[in-house]
């Protein structure tokens, strides 16, 4: 104390009309000043996290680059029930994956190419058109034909461009069996694996209404594993569109399209998720799909005779 006091004595003497009851007055309002600031800051930070919470957190955006990201969670009661029917189709973990370099950016342009092509058979001005080369069957709305009717289709459908496709579903068969630790040969590709292209027009029917939120393995029991390669880039090629997974109802978590970008995931209700309506743009992707069902495999697309 009594040094304490010498200290500010000699403080005091070093500088000219100081008053020393003042000074440490102030010192002491200025701690507090800082104190409440402080205090007022972690409010502050703790509302914007929660508000945030209260919004969407993004799995990815455009312009990531991604080796590989993922979520994993709790696998839903009824998919692992049903998932457990099938050997070694069981995943370690439940969850949803994304990579950007399954896929290269040739893969990528052939396999634009074969949907491009298709879709020019009908009319272009259609909200959703879809494309199965599997089944042959290409939609536009209400419409519905079959791309083997059109002597194009030797040429859409021709030997070069279906080996690449062969050899994209067979990559994103592989990482989806890696990703999940599944047997490979227990996955088998299945209905629906299609193309799609999506603009901001009104879809002509309420089955082509891609929005609403939703269960795959709802939608067809024999979907077991999930998986969408993005064949445009959001926000370049279009707008909306994004893929968002609600969580909690709290927490939604959105993954912005990129090309050459696959996403896959458990199709159980871990995974409820929907798309976005596209504002504006074309948004094309293809959905692979999956089942652990032998007897739900669909043959490979072939070129016609
Ligand atoms: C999450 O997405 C759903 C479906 O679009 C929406 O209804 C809900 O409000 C969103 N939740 C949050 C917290 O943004
Ligand atoms: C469900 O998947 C099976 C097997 O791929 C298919 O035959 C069936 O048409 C699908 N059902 C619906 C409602 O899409």
């Amino acid at each position: 104390m009594a040094v304490a006091t010498k200290k500010i004595k000699e403080k005091e003497a070093k500088i000219p009309n100081a008053k020393p009851e003042k000074l440490s007055f102030g010192f002491l309002s200025q701690q507090r000043i800082w104190s409440r600031f402080v205090v007022i800051l972690g409010v502050i930070t703790y509302i914007w996290y929660t508000a945030k919470d209260g919004k969407e957190t993004p799995l990815a955006k455009q312009k990531d680059v991604v080796q590989r990201r993922g979520q994993v969670f709790e696998c839903d009661s009824n998919y692992l029930t049903e998932v457990k029917q099938f050997a070694n189709c069981e995943p370690k973990k439940c969850g949803r994956y994304i990579s950007d370099k399954i896929v290269t950016t040739n893969e990528v342009e052939v396999l634009l190419k074969i949907a491009k092509r298709g879709f020019a058979l009908g009319s272009s001005d259609r909200g959703v058109s879809i494309l199965d080369l599997h089944s042959g069957a290409l939609s536009f709305g209400e419409q519905l034909v079959n791309i083997h009717s059109f002597v194009e289709s030797k040429n859409i459908l021709n030997p070069a461009d279906l080996a690449v496709y062969k050899i994209v579903k067979a990559k994103i068969q592989h990482a989806i069996a890696e990703t999940f630790q599944i047997g490979i040969n227990q996955l088998q590709i299945a209905h629906p694996t299609f193309f799609s292209r999506v603009t901001n027009l009104d879809p002509k029917t309420v089955h082509n209404e891609y929005w609403h939120v939703h269960v795959d393995e709802d939608v067809n029991k024999s979907f077991h594993y999930t998986s969408v390669l993005y064949l445009a880039d959001y926000g370049r090629e279009f707008a909306g569109g994004r893929l968002t997974f609600l969580d909690t109802q709290k927490t939604n978590v959105t993954l912005e399209p990129r090309k050459g970008r696959v996403v896959m995931f458990t199709s159980g209700r871990e995974n409820t998720h929907h798309v976005e309506r596209v504002a504006s743009g074309t948004r094309y992707a293809m959905t692979v799909s999956f089942s652990c069902d032998v007897k739900k495999a669909i043959k490979d697309p072939v070129t016609p005779k």
